[in-house]
Protein backbone atom coordinates (compact mmCIF):
# COMPACT_ATOMS: atom_id res chain seq x y z
CA UNK A 1 0.00 0.00 0.00
CA UNK A 2 1.32 3.74 -0.51
CA UNK A 3 2.14 5.81 2.08
CA UNK A 4 3.73 9.32 2.01
CA UNK A 5 6.48 9.37 4.52
CA UNK A 6 8.11 12.87 6.11
CA UNK A 7 10.94 12.21 8.14
CA UNK A 8 10.86 14.06 11.62
CA UNK A 9 14.03 15.33 13.16
CA UNK A 10 15.71 14.50 15.33
CA UNK A 11 13.79 11.11 15.47
CA UNK A 12 10.53 9.22 13.71
CA UNK A 13 8.27 9.53 10.07
CA UNK A 14 5.08 11.51 9.75
CA UNK A 15 2.93 8.94 7.50
CA UNK A 16 0.09 10.58 5.16
CA UNK A 17 -1.89 7.63 4.37
CA UNK A 18 -4.80 8.04 1.28
CA UNK A 19 -6.54 5.05 1.91
CA UNK A 20 -7.70 4.13 5.59
CA UNK A 21 -9.68 0.90 4.46
CA UNK A 22 -6.33 -0.42 3.12
CA UNK A 23 -4.65 0.41 6.27
CA UNK A 24 -6.82 -1.28 8.45
CA UNK A 25 -7.64 -4.45 6.99
CA UNK A 26 -4.53 -4.81 4.33
CA UNK A 27 -2.20 -7.41 5.11
CA UNK A 28 0.90 -5.59 3.83
CA UNK A 29 0.29 -2.73 5.21
CA UNK A 30 0.48 -4.12 8.71
CA UNK A 31 4.27 -5.46 7.61
CA UNK A 32 4.69 -2.03 6.08
CA UNK A 33 4.18 0.02 9.21
CA UNK A 34 5.98 -2.35 12.20
CA UNK A 35 8.94 -1.94 9.39
CA UNK A 36 8.67 2.06 9.61
CA UNK A 37 8.05 1.48 13.02
CA UNK A 38 11.49 -0.26 13.20
CA UNK A 39 13.55 2.24 10.92
CA UNK A 40 11.90 5.36 12.70
CA UNK A 41 11.01 4.62 16.41
CA UNK A 42 8.05 7.04 16.34
CA UNK A 43 5.33 7.18 13.41
CA UNK A 44 2.90 10.74 13.79
CA UNK A 45 -0.52 10.11 11.64
CA UNK A 46 -1.57 13.84 11.54
CA UNK A 47 -5.43 13.74 11.66
CA UNK A 48 -6.20 10.12 10.81
CA UNK A 49 -9.36 10.82 13.55
CA UNK A 50 -9.52 6.86 13.94
CA UNK A 51 -12.81 5.87 16.46
CA UNK A 52 -12.38 3.39 18.93
CA UNK A 53 -13.31 0.50 16.31
CA UNK A 54 -11.24 1.34 14.11
CA UNK A 55 -8.08 2.15 16.34
CA UNK A 56 -8.58 -1.37 17.85
CA UNK A 57 -9.10 -2.79 14.36
CA UNK A 58 -5.88 -1.29 13.56
CA UNK A 59 -4.14 -2.45 17.09
CA UNK A 60 -5.55 -5.89 16.37
CA UNK A 61 -3.95 -5.96 12.31
CA UNK A 62 -0.44 -4.90 13.63
CA UNK A 63 -0.23 -7.84 16.38
CA UNK A 64 -1.12 -9.20 19.58
CA UNK A 65 -2.88 -6.36 21.51
CA UNK A 66 -2.48 -6.04 25.60
CA UNK A 67 -6.50 -6.38 26.88
CA UNK A 68 -7.55 -5.80 30.18
CA UNK A 69 -10.81 -5.30 32.24
CA UNK A 70 -9.42 -2.58 34.86
CA UNK A 71 -10.46 1.06 35.62
CA UNK A 72 -9.63 2.84 32.53
CA UNK A 73 -10.00 -0.09 29.81
CA UNK A 74 -12.75 0.31 27.65
CA UNK A 75 -15.38 -2.75 28.53
CA UNK A 76 -16.59 -2.49 24.34
CA UNK A 77 -12.77 -2.70 23.03
CA UNK A 78 -10.67 -3.97 25.99
CA UNK A 79 -7.94 -3.02 24.22
CA UNK A 80 -8.56 0.65 24.31
CA UNK A 81 -7.31 2.70 27.56
CA UNK A 82 -8.57 6.36 28.12
CA UNK A 83 -5.85 8.63 29.68
CA UNK A 84 -7.02 11.25 31.53
CA UNK A 85 -6.13 13.00 34.29
CA UNK A 86 -9.32 14.36 36.07
CA UNK A 87 -10.18 12.95 39.34
CA UNK A 88 -13.45 10.83 37.83
CA UNK A 89 -11.44 8.43 35.27
CA UNK A 90 -7.71 9.28 36.14
CA UNK A 91 -6.38 5.50 36.63
CA UNK A 92 -4.76 6.87 39.94
CA UNK A 93 -1.59 8.67 40.50
CA UNK A 94 -0.48 6.29 37.70
CA UNK A 95 -1.05 8.52 35.14
CA UNK A 96 1.28 11.12 36.48
CA UNK A 97 4.81 9.00 35.91
CA UNK A 98 4.49 9.55 32.14
CA UNK A 99 4.99 13.11 33.38
CA UNK A 100 8.38 12.01 33.65
CA UNK A 101 10.59 9.83 30.90
CA UNK A 102 9.69 5.70 30.83
CA UNK A 103 9.16 3.18 28.53
CA UNK A 104 5.87 1.09 28.96
CA UNK A 105 5.25 -1.93 30.63
CA UNK A 106 8.62 -1.62 33.33
CA UNK A 107 8.46 -4.44 35.52
CA UNK A 108 6.88 -6.89 32.39
CA UNK A 109 9.32 -9.86 31.20
CA UNK A 110 8.70 -8.62 27.53
CA UNK A 111 8.21 -5.07 27.39
CA UNK A 112 5.16 -3.87 25.02
CA UNK A 113 6.42 -4.13 21.60
CA UNK A 114 4.72 -0.54 20.57
CA UNK A 115 2.19 1.99 22.07
CA UNK A 116 -0.23 2.94 19.67
CA UNK A 117 -2.11 6.85 21.07
CA UNK A 118 -4.86 8.70 19.39
CA UNK A 119 -5.64 12.68 20.55
CA UNK A 120 -9.64 12.74 21.22
CA UNK A 121 -9.41 15.97 23.49
CA UNK A 122 -6.96 18.22 22.87
CA UNK A 123 -8.32 21.72 24.83
CA UNK A 124 -4.80 23.30 25.03
CA UNK A 125 -2.63 22.51 21.82
CA UNK A 126 0.48 24.53 23.62
CA UNK A 127 0.28 22.06 26.32
CA UNK A 128 0.54 18.18 26.50
CA UNK A 129 2.80 17.45 24.33
CA UNK A 130 4.24 14.12 23.94
CA UNK A 131 8.23 13.55 24.24
CA UNK A 132 10.19 10.98 22.27
CA UNK A 133 13.89 10.28 22.21
CA UNK A 134 16.00 7.20 21.21
CA UNK A 135 17.70 4.93 23.64
CA UNK A 136 19.24 3.00 20.56
CA UNK A 137 20.99 6.58 19.56
CA UNK A 138 22.08 6.92 23.10
CA UNK A 139 23.88 3.74 23.53
CA UNK A 140 25.33 4.64 19.98
CA UNK A 141 26.64 8.21 21.48
CA UNK A 142 28.11 6.16 24.34
CA UNK A 143 32.28 6.55 24.29
CA UNK A 144 34.07 3.15 23.61
CA UNK A 145 35.16 3.05 27.26
CA UNK A 146 31.49 3.68 28.56
CA UNK A 147 30.17 0.60 26.15
CA UNK A 148 32.43 -1.79 27.48
CA UNK A 149 32.00 -0.29 30.95
CA UNK A 150 28.05 -0.79 31.04
CA UNK A 151 28.38 -4.11 29.15
CA UNK A 152 27.13 -6.48 32.09
CA UNK A 153 25.33 -3.47 33.98
CA UNK A 154 21.74 -4.30 35.75
CA UNK A 155 19.10 -1.68 36.53
CA UNK A 156 16.52 -2.52 39.65
CA UNK A 157 13.05 -1.26 38.11
CA UNK A 158 10.16 -0.34 40.28
CA UNK A 159 6.66 1.04 39.72
CA UNK A 160 6.62 2.35 43.79
CA UNK A 161 9.79 4.56 42.79
CA UNK A 162 8.49 5.96 39.67
CA UNK A 163 4.86 6.69 41.70
CA UNK A 164 6.51 8.05 44.85
CA UNK A 165 9.08 10.69 42.63
CA UNK A 166 6.16 11.65 40.55
CA UNK A 167 3.48 11.52 43.44
CA UNK A 168 5.14 12.22 47.19
CA UNK A 169 2.05 11.28 48.93
CA UNK A 170 -0.10 8.67 47.36
CA UNK A 171 -3.09 7.12 48.51
CA UNK A 172 -3.04 3.38 49.85
CA UNK A 173 -5.00 2.30 46.19
CA UNK A 174 -2.59 3.68 44.20
CA UNK A 175 0.53 2.03 46.33
CA UNK A 176 -1.02 -1.63 46.13
CA UNK A 177 -1.21 -1.19 42.68
CA UNK A 178 1.80 -0.01 42.00
CA UNK A 179 3.63 -2.97 44.48
CA UNK A 180 1.25 -5.80 42.75
CA UNK A 181 4.07 -5.44 40.52
CA UNK A 182 7.25 -6.30 42.26
CA UNK A 183 10.47 -4.60 40.73
CA UNK A 184 12.27 -6.06 37.92
CA UNK A 185 16.12 -6.45 36.84
CA UNK A 186 16.92 -5.16 33.53
CA UNK A 187 20.32 -5.29 32.07
CA UNK A 188 21.12 -1.83 31.35
CA UNK A 189 22.03 -2.21 27.60
CA UNK A 190 19.70 -4.65 25.92
CA UNK A 191 21.25 -6.62 22.71
CA UNK A 192 18.21 -7.01 20.92
CA UNK A 193 17.71 -9.83 18.27
CA UNK A 194 18.58 -7.35 15.81
CA UNK A 195 21.76 -7.15 16.80
CA UNK A 196 21.29 -3.10 17.67
CA UNK A 197 21.73 -2.35 20.94
CA UNK A 198 19.83 0.01 23.70
CA UNK A 199 19.52 1.91 26.74
CA UNK A 200 17.28 0.83 29.02
CA UNK A 201 16.39 3.79 30.99
CA UNK A 202 13.19 5.44 32.73
CA UNK A 203 11.96 7.28 35.57
CA UNK A 204 11.35 3.57 37.17
CA UNK A 205 15.18 3.10 37.44
CA UNK A 206 16.40 2.70 40.65
CA UNK A 207 19.80 1.65 41.03
CA UNK A 208 22.59 -0.35 39.75
CA UNK A 209 23.13 -3.81 41.00
CA UNK A 210 26.89 -3.97 43.03
CA UNK A 211 26.96 -0.32 42.86
CA UNK A 212 26.67 2.01 45.66
CA UNK A 213 23.57 3.53 46.29
CA UNK A 214 24.16 7.03 45.20
CA UNK A 215 26.90 5.65 42.58
CA UNK A 216 24.27 4.58 40.26
CA UNK A 217 21.62 7.16 40.91
CA UNK A 218 24.04 9.53 39.71
CA UNK A 219 25.01 7.05 36.58
CA UNK A 220 21.54 6.78 35.84
CA UNK A 221 20.59 10.35 36.19
CA UNK A 222 23.36 10.86 34.04
CA UNK A 223 22.75 8.60 31.31
CA UNK A 224 18.85 9.68 31.32
CA UNK A 225 20.19 13.75 31.03
CA UNK A 226 22.48 12.89 28.01
CA UNK A 227 19.46 10.66 26.43
CA UNK A 228 17.36 13.20 26.70
CA UNK A 229 18.86 16.69 26.01
CA UNK A 230 16.52 18.76 23.76
CA UNK A 231 18.44 18.20 20.47
CA UNK A 232 17.79 14.37 21.00
CA UNK A 233 14.01 14.96 21.35
CA UNK A 234 11.23 15.12 19.14
CA UNK A 235 8.13 16.55 20.89
CA UNK A 236 4.52 16.15 19.38
CA UNK A 237 1.89 18.74 19.22
CA UNK A 238 -1.07 17.15 19.32
CA UNK A 239 -4.28 18.12 17.12
CA UNK A 240 -7.54 16.09 17.56
CA UNK A 241 -7.63 13.19 15.61
CA UNK A 242 -3.71 12.53 15.77
CA UNK A 243 -2.08 9.04 15.68
CA UNK A 244 1.16 8.55 16.91
CA UNK A 245 2.60 5.09 17.37
CA UNK A 246 6.44 4.40 19.45
CA UNK A 247 8.60 1.64 19.37
CA UNK A 248 8.85 0.79 22.56
CA UNK A 249 12.12 -0.97 22.86
CA UNK A 250 13.59 1.78 21.46
CA UNK A 251 12.27 4.84 22.31
CA UNK A 252 11.41 6.59 25.73
CA UNK A 253 8.64 8.88 25.93
CA UNK A 254 6.84 11.30 28.47
CA UNK A 255 3.76 14.13 28.38
CA UNK A 256 4.95 17.60 29.24
CA UNK A 257 2.75 18.90 32.06
CA UNK A 258 -0.79 19.93 31.69
CA UNK A 259 -3.76 20.85 33.70
CA UNK A 260 -5.57 17.62 35.63
CA UNK A 261 -8.95 19.62 34.80
CA UNK A 262 -8.54 20.82 31.27
CA UNK A 263 -10.13 17.49 29.81
CA UNK A 264 -7.15 16.28 27.75
CA UNK A 265 -8.16 12.92 27.10
CA UNK A 266 -5.88 10.12 24.93
CA UNK A 267 -7.00 6.81 23.83
CA UNK A 268 -4.41 4.03 24.05
CA UNK A 269 -3.49 0.54 22.83
CA UNK A 270 -0.43 -1.41 23.62
CA UNK A 271 1.22 -4.43 21.23
CA UNK A 272 2.76 -7.61 23.49
CA UNK A 273 6.09 -7.15 22.89
CA UNK A 274 8.23 -11.16 21.79
CA UNK A 275 11.61 -10.50 22.76
CA UNK A 276 12.70 -9.88 26.56
CA UNK A 277 15.34 -7.48 27.49
CA UNK A 278 18.61 -9.12 27.44
C1 LIG B 1 1.38 6.53 27.44
C2 LIG B 1 1.96 7.83 27.77
C3 LIG B 1 1.90 10.15 27.20
C4 LIG B 1 0.90 11.21 26.92
O1 LIG B 1 0.29 6.53 26.85
O2 LIG B 1 1.99 5.50 27.73
O3 LIG B 1 2.97 7.88 28.41
O4 LIG B 1 1.30 12.22 26.33
N1 LIG B 1 1.32 8.90 27.29
O5 LIG B 1 -0.26 11.07 27.31
MN1 LIG C 1 3.80 5.80 28.60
Amino acid sequence: MHFTVNQLEPIGAEIIVEDLDALLGDVDAAEQILDLLDKNGVLVFPQINLDDAQQAAFCRHLGETVKKDQKGWSKEFPEIFTIAMDEGRKAGAYMKGSLAWHFDGPTSDVLPKATILTGRVIPDPTEGHTEFTSTYAAYDRLSDEEKERFANLKVWHSLEVSLRRSEPNPTDEDVTRAQAEPPKLHPLVWTHRSGRKSLVLGNTALSVEGMDEGEGAALLDELMDRATRPEHVYSHTWTVGDMVIWDNRGVIHRAMPYGEDSGREMHRCTLVGDEAIQ
